[in-house]
């Protein structure tokens, strides 16, 4: 015989597995047709390959000197990329830095591992390290009008009036334009500021395959399209050239500290406000990873139109409390697609508060965040600024997960996304909220939802994870591969 304690725990073991609840991701839709977005295609190259290995040899390797070692470690990484690309490997040791670097395509920055390779600023102006140097935008072609009346979320194919000037293989815009009608359905009537109308919203795609005048897309659409009353218009389609992408880019092994302190001092503090790392606009397939980073108010960003980036393994010390008169500062804040955050945390001052992970304004999908976790008692997983859309928050542990209009918090940020889904997440408070015409979703949310809030967001097996215990990996099988990174 067991004893009483054993058979119970057997018993409720027994009873999660029996019970626990498979979700169809797969066929999951609204009445109208919209289906969840394909997370799996956020990540270095769609997640389909891993990380270039942590170990293959360095081209250039840089002991710690005394004084500012900026111009020497970017003489470096400007050598090692003019003769070809390569990793330039910075042993144990601090080294000081007065203004920030610039990491070129085709190369990697790497440290001796955390705690070995120290990376120290005085003064944050400028961004410690950037990935790929800024480039100017797209050069749009003409836009051709798509007929559809309604194009759900997670379709792939539109019809457009005139398919002749497509090619496959050619990059796109599936564009929609804010209508003052949108924005009145949406409830967003005071709050236009960040949003006006005439605003276009963009989905950023690769024409996979044309057929008469129907366009597939290599990635499903993570926002929908509605013609109905022109409450959305103009809806279209636009070949751009994309400018410089620079690419194979990647930070790596290493800590980066402020000090004194940035953490927690008010936002628009000019010597405390950048980046330890910013991926530049249009830069694509590269990484950061197995960071340490202390006294940084804000941690990494990523730019407009920045895709393929994964961001893993990272750990945020707030190491001071926070002065929130001018808002929070955000940990992780992107405004790029494909973008894969995994394993990253945010640990230090208990009373230290920001936006741990958060989209930006426009942020296009699909974007995952895989693993999150956070000490603070405020922090919290929230797109932050106005309409972005295809997210993914799963298997996070944190204080709060809003997906939810924001009405006049950020002076009007209003909704802030759309499809986005909270998924076997364990959280302390939920706001999990559907804009009218839209929807986001709490699939095995385990946690209170917040009382205060309404929470009128689409709820699945709230209180118990779910089968697939992973989306993103269960749709990367999906496509035919097993997620490594
Ligand atoms: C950098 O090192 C790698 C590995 O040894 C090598 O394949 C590559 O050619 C080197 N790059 C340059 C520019 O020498
Ligand atoms: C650094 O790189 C080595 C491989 O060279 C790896 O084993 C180690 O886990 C890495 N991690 C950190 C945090 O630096
Ligand atoms: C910005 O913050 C730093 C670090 O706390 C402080 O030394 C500096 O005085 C602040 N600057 C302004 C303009 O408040
Ligand atoms: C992640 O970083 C930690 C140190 O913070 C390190 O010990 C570990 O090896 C890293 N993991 C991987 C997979 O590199
Ligand atoms: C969720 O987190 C709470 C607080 O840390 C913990 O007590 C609980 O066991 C967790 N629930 C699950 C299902 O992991
Ligand atoms: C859900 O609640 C939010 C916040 O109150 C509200 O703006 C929105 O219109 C509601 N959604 C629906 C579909 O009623
Ligand atoms: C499309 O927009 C119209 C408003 O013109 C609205 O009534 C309808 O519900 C919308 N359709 C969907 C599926 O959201
Ligand atoms: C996206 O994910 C779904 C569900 O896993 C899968 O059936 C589909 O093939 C994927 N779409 C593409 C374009 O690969």
């Amino acid at each position: 015989m067991f004893p009483p304690i054993v058979l119970l725990f057997f018993t409720l073991s027994l009873s999660t597995l029996i019970f626990a609840e498979t979700i169809d991701y797969k066929n999951l839709k609204t009445p109208a047709g919209d289906k969840l977005p394909n997370f799996s295609f956020a990540g270095y190259h769609q997640s389909e390959i891993p990380l270039p290995a942590l170990t293959t040899p360095a081209n250039k390797t840089l002991s710690p000197g005394s004084g500012d070692q900026a111009p020497v470690i970017q003489a470096a990484l400007d050598s090692v990329k003019d003769s070809g690309g390569g990793v330039v490997e910075l042993k144990a040791g601090t080294y000081a830095l007065s203004s920030g670097l610039l990491i070129h395509s085709q190369t990697t920055l790497r440290g001796a591992g955390i705690g070995k390779t120290v990376l120290t600023v005085k003064n944050l102006e400028d961004n410690v390290v950037t990935l790929g140097k800024q480039t100017n935008g797209a050069k749009r072609g003409d836009s051709v009008k798509i007929t559809d009346t309604y194009v759900p979320a997670g379709t792939s194919t539109v019809h457009v009036s005139d398919a002749s000037r497509f090619k496959v293989g050619q990059e796109v815009f599936i564009e929609r334009g804010v209508t003052q009608m949108w924005i009145d359905e949406m409830g967003m009537t005071p709050h236009t500021k960040w949003l006006p109308p005439g605003t276009l919203v963009p989905q950023p795609r690769l024409i996979a395959s044309i057929s008469g005048k129907a366009i597939s897309f290599t990635i499903p659409l993570t926002d929908s399209l509605n013609a109905t009353n022109s409450i959305m218009t103009p809806i279209q389609l636009t070949p751009y050239v994309p400018p410089t992408q620079p690419s194979e880019i990647g930070i790596e092994n290493l800590s980066m500290r402020v000090s004194p302190s940035c953490s927690g001092i008010a936002l628009g503090n000019t010597t405390c406000s950048a980046s330890a790392v910013r991926v530049s606009s249009w830069t694509s397939d590269s990484w950061v990873r197995n960071l340490d980073l202390t006294g940084f108010n804000n941690h990494i960003t990523t730019g407009q139109y920045s895709a393929r980036i994964t961001i893993t393994n990272i750990t945020m010390n707030r190491n001071g409390a926070t002065d929130n008169s001018a808002g929070y500062a955000l940990d992780i804040a992107i405004d790029g697609t494909q973008t894969l955050i995994h394993n990253c945390k945010t640990l230090g001052a208990k009373d230290a508060k920001s936006f741990g992970v958060a989209t930006q304004s426009l942020t296009p999908g699909p974007n995952a965040c895989i693993g999150y976790e956070a000490q603070q008692a405020v922090e919290s997983v929230e797109p932050h600024q106005r309409w972005a859309h295809g997210f993914l928050n799963e298997g996070s542990k944190v204080a709060a997960v809003l997906l939810r209009n924001r009405g006049a918090a950020g002076s009007g940020h209003g909704w802030t996304v759309n499809n986005a889904v909270s998924y076997n997440t364990n959280a302390s408070a939920y706001t999990i909220q559907n804009p009218p015409l839209g929807q986001n979703y709490c699939i095995g949310c385990v946690g209170p939802k917040d009382s205060k809030q309404v929470n009128n967001g689409t709820f699945l097996s709230y209180g118990k994870f779910v089968d697939p215990p992973s989306l993103f990996e269960a749709q990367l099988k999906d496509r035919g591969f097993d997620f490594k990174i």
